[in-house]
């Protein structure tokens, strides 16, 4: 009888849906906001954090949210007390995950079940302090793709932390900083649990976090452009304990490196290209100056060479390297401007390359080749970063979903 009560556990790929699940069902109406609240062993905390977040949010959005407690079958029952509350709390479904476990799935499957346009996560331990929400949701209906509550802006901080945690928690920080620094480095608080999102910003998209820290998976791989924060101060724990050991310290490196190698994946292929390109200047100069060939002038070849390398290596970057973001852009006059971006990005590599072989060679004197060999490595990155923000920049303007009712 309980059991019937439960909200079904998803399963397969963790990706959230475009439209929610229940929606195409039955035709209900989709809500503001669902919250997701992960449990493990939380009987002493569950029914007051419930309580307190319903008259939070029924004050400002009665009726247009709800509250998703996901429990992975904790042995202190959390699951059945939060259902035996649903009476109390219509907005309040619960799911009670027995094969899957982890913090950070549990989040996702949460999310894959909600109605909401925008998703959230909070502690359900009272140590994120709810009034909190109110500052998020506020920054999401201005426009914000994720809203954050962070420990480390104005109004922000721990309150009983040890030095060691403290430590430990800035420690981790600084080693996600130097190998993803282009995700932490937008957080303030990485480590943070709790915030909110637009579903927008990351239906579709395949999650796959390694334990606690579903946050720079979100930031990873979503479409976050609008980023906002809002201070608040870690509570001290009233019931219960935490569920953080050393093993958490490990699954975050894995999740840092798993990151790392699936967001270079793009810049992998565009070397590739790249590569591709020198076989296409190469052949080309064979072909039209050489003797044997059509022996025509040196400087007449090679710009005609290289151009054709940059032909090549446009196709297989808007086939390839890019074929996700060109695809947002299927138009041919949208095709050929990207060609010509392309082509201006190169030719201003090309001039950035001479300088700095120039700079390598002259000032700091290095050995020609090794000069030559760093001046390679900075255009490449130059021209992908600008390449990835202009070439294929997408154009087109998102509709923001809470903005249009
Ligand atoms: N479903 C589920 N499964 N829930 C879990 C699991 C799990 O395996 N592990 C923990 N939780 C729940 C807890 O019941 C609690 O509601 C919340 O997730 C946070 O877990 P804690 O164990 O209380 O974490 P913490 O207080 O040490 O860590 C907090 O601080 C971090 C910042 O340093 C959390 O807020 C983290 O989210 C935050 O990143
Ligand atoms: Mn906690």
């Amino acid at each position: 009888m309980l059991n019937e009560s439960l909200l079904p556990v998803p399963t397969g790929l963790l990706q959230i849906p475009e439209i929610p699940k229940t929606l195409e069902i039955s035709d209900n109406h989709s809500l503001k906001f669902s919250l997701v609240l992960p449990t493990y062993n939380e009987a002493g905390n569950i029914a007051d954090i419930v309580k307190i977040l319903s008259e939070l949010l029924d004050h400002s959005m009665l009726g247009e949210y709800e509250l998703i407690v996901v429990d992975d079958n904790s042995p202190d029952q959390t699951w059945k007390l939060a259902l035996e509350l649903t009476p109390d709390y219509p907005q309040l479904r619960v799911m009670r995950r027995v094969e899957e476990k982890g913090l950070s799935t549990a989040v996702i499957r949460g999310w894959q079940a909600a109605r909401g346009e925008v998703l959230g996560v909070i502690d359900a331990d009272l140590q994120h302090p709810p009034e909190v929400l109110e500052q998020l949701l506020q920054e999401m209906e201005k426009g914000a793709d994720l809203a954050l509550a962070s420990r480390h802006v104005e109004g922000g901080g721990v309150s009983e932390w040890s030095i060691i945690r403290r430590f430990l928690s800035r420690g981790a920080q600084m080693l996600g900083l130097m190998i993803l620094p282009e995700v932490i480095g937008r957080l303030s608080d990485p480590m943070s649990g709790y915030f909110m999102v637009r579903r927008s910003a990351i239906a579709g998209k395949t999650l796959s976090p390694v334990g606690y820290k579903i946050l720079i998976e979100v930031t990873a791989r979503g479409k976050i452009r609008w980023l906002a924060e809002a201070g608040y101060v870690f509570r001290e724990r009233q019931a219960g304990e935490s569920k953080v050991t050393w093993k958490q310290y490990i699954e975050y490196l894995q999740h840092l490196v798993r990151l790392r190698l699936s967001l270079s994946a793009r810049f992998l292929q565009f070397c590739l290209v790249g590569l591709s390109g020198v076989v296409v200047d190469m052949g080309f100069l064979y072909l039209l100056s050489d003797e044997n060939t059509l022996g025509w002038s040196l400087t007449r070849s090679k710009i005609i060479a290289a151009e054709l390398a940059i032909i090549n290596n446009f196709i297989w970057n808007d086939f390839w390297t890019f074929r996700d973001i060109a695809r947002l852009q299927p138009g041919k006059r949208q095709r050929v401007k990207r060609l010509i971006k392309f082509n201006i990005v190169c030719l201003a590599g090309l001039v950035l390359n001479v300088l700095l072989l120039n700079i390598f060679f002259n000032v700091f004197q290095l050995n020609r080749y090794l000069a030559n060999f760093l001046a390679i490595v900075c255009v490449t990155l130059w021209n992908f970063w600008i390449n990835l923000k202009l070439s294929w920049r997408v154009t087109e303007v998102d509709n923001s979903p809470m903005n249009n009712e």
